[in-house]
């Protein structure tokens, strides 16, 4: 249904500022408060945090660090599971004195310890848009996740002779998840939470292997490495060469059985895995769109062989095990000319045109020339190298908006594209603010796309806001986590601001005559990406990671950056910001 208005939903805040202050900062009218922080008690036996004498026990029961995907299962108006991906660790903010040279065993424990996800029960407070974590009673649910988490693979690649290790022969078990950046949530209630950059806790790749190299691997012991290999063998590929690729998937979650085991989907591809938005498609199937965040990486799609049914649990969880998995082409509707390079926009007004879903694989069989279905899954990059798919500007989040079903993809930036580079759906070089693509499916593989938003400083003459009147936009600068109301608003958080202020979320109609009137909503402290967003079924609460506060260059224990959230060290942590009078978040 159509929203009252104009397309805006009734956004009527007062944009917050661009600043350098140390805190979140909301509209007027709006609160915000702390819910859950680094090292806060999970399990009901965890003990209470401990800057400076912090253990791998006690991390292997507190909330991990770098919090980044969030979302929230609601239970009844006023209690909620809180998912939390904890995507890396900072040991140079963690530990006082810490030697990226010489890290002790119990150092690199606690790091294994502060990876994974979380899951917190939490609940409202005085039946506002407060919300606070369960400190008392049973908290059955509650759950830490870690790069020591025993897991499964499913899929057409589990059981792969490359997925086989000593630790396990019959390549069905990997062991923890890593880096675990964007997610999603499933229509049956759970978790996809996506391993991006997982190269860097390796050491020693095969040279001699194309994908060490396609895949970012390491091939000897690069400086700054946290040295897993010392605690676990198995992070060492000189004696563990397969080890590698039991990581770079997407991870399903059940937050409801505690007891469950994390399963590693491999029907849905293996690259550095931002995000996964589920929906489904006219015809039925389960659709997941995902980006693959790194510079001239691509956009993917997977369709279900089979249709979700309403209900049947059990059939709908064998959904990600077997369907179609696809990569992004973009072709531009402007003659090449006019996308010269300069960032102006061509002379149909627009970066747009039309694009195709190339298949890559469908259950067992592949349709890449020379890679079977396995490899096309376990080593995607190179799949989707050799179709001639679109490399993109860093694609972060990929989300359907609710309300009308076209797909929005946030593409960071790209300081490495040259003018010689520049397509229409990649217009600028070295792209500094990155940009916002919109995607309008057709039936099939064809789609429509365009760029309702190119980032930036709205005084520089390559940013587009949709047409709007730039003199009443937000600056904004790389685009990150992508979210929508129930209006159908698209609220969009940045990682690396680069106009030299703090990061934040910002909102932007899609449709109607605010279609690309840009505001920001709220600014992280110093240092800080802001990830999730989530807003609540009611509209009533938003919430945001603070991922890395303070993580800026030369900070330590003893000079920190910042003093988020407690006023001594920086913690990354999950706040939530509501209106003091109950009204819709953006009102
Ligand atoms: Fe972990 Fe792509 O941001
Ligand atoms: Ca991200
Ligand atoms: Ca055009
Ligand atoms: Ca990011």
């Amino acid at each position: 249904t159509e929203p009252a208005g104009h397309g805006g939903g009734d956004l009527r805040f007062s944009p917050v500022p661009p600043n350098r202050e140390d805190i979140v900062k909301v509209p007027d009218g709006y609160q915000t408060s702390v819910v859950v922080r680094w090292g806060d008690p999970v399990l009901p036996d965890a003990p209470a945090f401990d800057f400076d004498n912090q253990t791998a026990e006690a991390q292997a029961k507190q909330f991990g660090y770098n919090c980044d995907y969030v979302t929230l299962f609601e239970r009844g108006r006023n209690k909620g599971l809180l998912w939390v991906n904890h995507e890396y660790t900072d040991e140079v903010l963690m530990f006082r004195g810490y030697s990226a040279a010489n890290p002790t065993e119990e150092q690199i424990k606690i790091a294994l310890e502060a990876h994974g996800g979380s899951v917190v029960e939490i609940e409202r407070v005085r039946g506002g848009g407060e919300w606070k974590l369960v400190t008392k009673g049973r908290r059955r649910y509650n759950r830490r996740i870690t790069a020591k988490t025993p897991m499964r693979f499913t899929g057409p690649a589990a059981g792969h002779d490359l997925l086989k290790t000593a630790a396990d022969p019959e390549g069905r078990k990997p062991v923890g998840m890593l880096n675990n950046c964007g997610g999603g949530t499933t229509p049956w209630g759970t978790v996809l939470t996506a391993e991006e950059n997982f190269d860097q806790y390796f050491i020693n790749g095969s040279a001699a292997n194309p994908n060490t190299a396609r895949y970012g691997i390491p091939t000897g012991v690069p400086s700054g490495s946290r040295r897993f290999d010392k605690v676990e063998e198995r992070f060492d590929l000189a004696k563990h060469p397969n080890e590698v690729n039991r990581f770079g998937w997407m991870v399903e979650i059940d937050p409801f059985d505690p007891e469950s085991t994390p399963i590693k989907r491999t029907a849905l591809g293996r690259f550095k895995h931002e995000a996964a938005t589920t929906s489904i498609s006219n015809d039925g199937h389960l659709v997941v769109y995902m980006g693959d965040d790194s510079r001239f990486e691509y956009i993917y799609r997977f369709v279900s062989k089979n249709r979700y049914i309403q209900g049947h649990d059990r059939h709908n969880r064998t959904l990600l095990d077997e369907g179609t998995l696809y990569v992004a082409k973009f072709t531009g509707d402007s003659p090449k000319e006019e996308i010269d390079g300069s960032g102006k926009l061509p002379k149909d007004g627009a970066f747009d045109g039309s694009g195709e879903w190339i298949p890559l694989v469908s259950g067992e069989k592949s349709h890449v020339p020379g890679m079977s279905a396995a490899e096309v899954l376990i080593f995607t990059r190179t799949a989707a190298d050799k179709v001639g798919a679109t490399k993109m500007d860093r694609p972060e989040d990929v989300e359907p908006n609710p309300v009308t079903g076209a797909v929005y993809v946030a593409l960071t930036n790209n300081s490495n594209r040259t003018a010689a580079q520049v397509d229409e759906a990649n217009p600028r070089p070295s792209n500094k603010h990155g940009h916002i693509l919109e995607i309008v499916e057709d039936r099939g593989t064809r789609f429509a796309w365009s760029l309702p938003l190119v980032c930036g400083d709205p005084n520089d003459p390559t940013t587009y806001f949709a047409g709007y009147d730039k003199t009443k936009v937000s600056p904004i600068s790389c685009p990150d986590n992508l979210a929508f109301d129930r209006d159908g608003n698209l609220w969009i958080s940045t990682d690396g601001n680069a106009l030299g202020t703090n990061d934040g979320l910002f909102v932007m109609p899609v449709r109607g005559r605010e279609r690309g009137y840009v505001r920001q909503f709220l600014t992280v402290p110093l240092g800080a990406e802001t990830c999730g967003p989530l807003i609540t079924n009611d509209q009533r609460s938003v919430f945001v990671a603070v991922q890395h506060p303070g993580e800026i260059d030369g900070a330590t224990p003893d000079k920190p950056a910042s003093r988020w959230p407690d006023g001594d060290q920086p913690r990354p942590s999950v706040a939530v910001a509501w209106h003091s009078r109950g009204g819709k978040i953006g009102s």
